[in-house]
């Protein structure tokens, strides 16, 4: 690898944890939040991936409400709307794992160019982003919303290669999302998978050449060069 390559960094899971919104599920719902945040953060990957084969669109907002209100119907649950938008609130200062900051830092410091690559809507993103402080390192971000269809319709990786300007083959998509990573590869993008739990791949398509722990062992790996991850 080199610094030629610009790097597209996944949200959801990759730099911020949609599953720890559990902990204000919990000041509701204190026996099923963990179990909501699972069925929320599936079922809003699921109507993503529906909408996209339907040939459909509605924002990510929209989605993720939506997916909201089947993961509390599905354990037999319900929240006012004032409890449903305060978590929604909350899904936009979600935590930032802990290895981000200083990852960010070494890429930064390493003259990468790098943006937020995601599913979000603008509004989203633009508060999650200030929220985790990632303005700081990232030249913004690229949503989806641009152009009306979700990852990981080829699309998506084409438009983020075009917005930055570069061939497709010298942007790296950087994620924890196996789908989101096989979906670059098979449009040509470079991709590295993020594994900070020790998961299995999905078994779809191999892993990548490059996998990592954390986004500290990225920047490592990526100072050394091709082999080095
Ligand atoms: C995103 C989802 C896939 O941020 O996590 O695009």
């Amino acid at each position: 690898m080199s610094v030629t390559e610009a790097l597209a960094f996944d949200m959801y899971g990759t730099l911020v944890d949609p599953l720890r919104i559990w902990k204000q599920l919990e000041r509701f719902l204190p026996r099923e939040a963990q179990r909501i945040a699972e069925l929320w953060r599936q079922k809003q990957l699921e109507y993503t991936f529906r909408l996209t084969a339907m040939e459909r669109y509605e924002d990510f907002e929209q989605v993720t409400r939506k997916a909201l209100d089947y993961a509390l119907a599905a354990v037999g649950c319900d929240l006012d709307r004032q409890q449903k938008d305060s978590l929604m609130a909350q899904y936009n200062d979600l935590e930032r794992f802990a290895d981000v900051e200083p990852g960010l830092q070494r890429l930064k410091e390493a003259g990468y160019r790098m943006v937020v690559f995601s599913n979000g809507s603008p509004a989203m993103l633009t508060s999650i982003m200030k929220a985790a402080g990632l303005y700081t390192y990232c030249d913004g971000f690229v949503s989806v919303d641009e152009v009306r269809v979700y990852k990981p319709s080829p699309q998506v990786y084409r438009h983020v290669a075009n917005r930055l300007g570069r061939p497709i083959e010298t942007v790296r998509l950087i994620s924890s999302n196996p789908f989101d990573v096989i979906g670059a590869e098979a449009a040509g993008m470079q991709a590295s998978w993020v594994n900070r739990s020790g998961g299995v791949f999905d078994t779809l398509a191999p892993p990548p050449h490059s996998v990592v722990r954390s986004l500290i062992e990225l920047a490592d790996g990526l100072a050394q060069g091709p082999g080095g991850q």
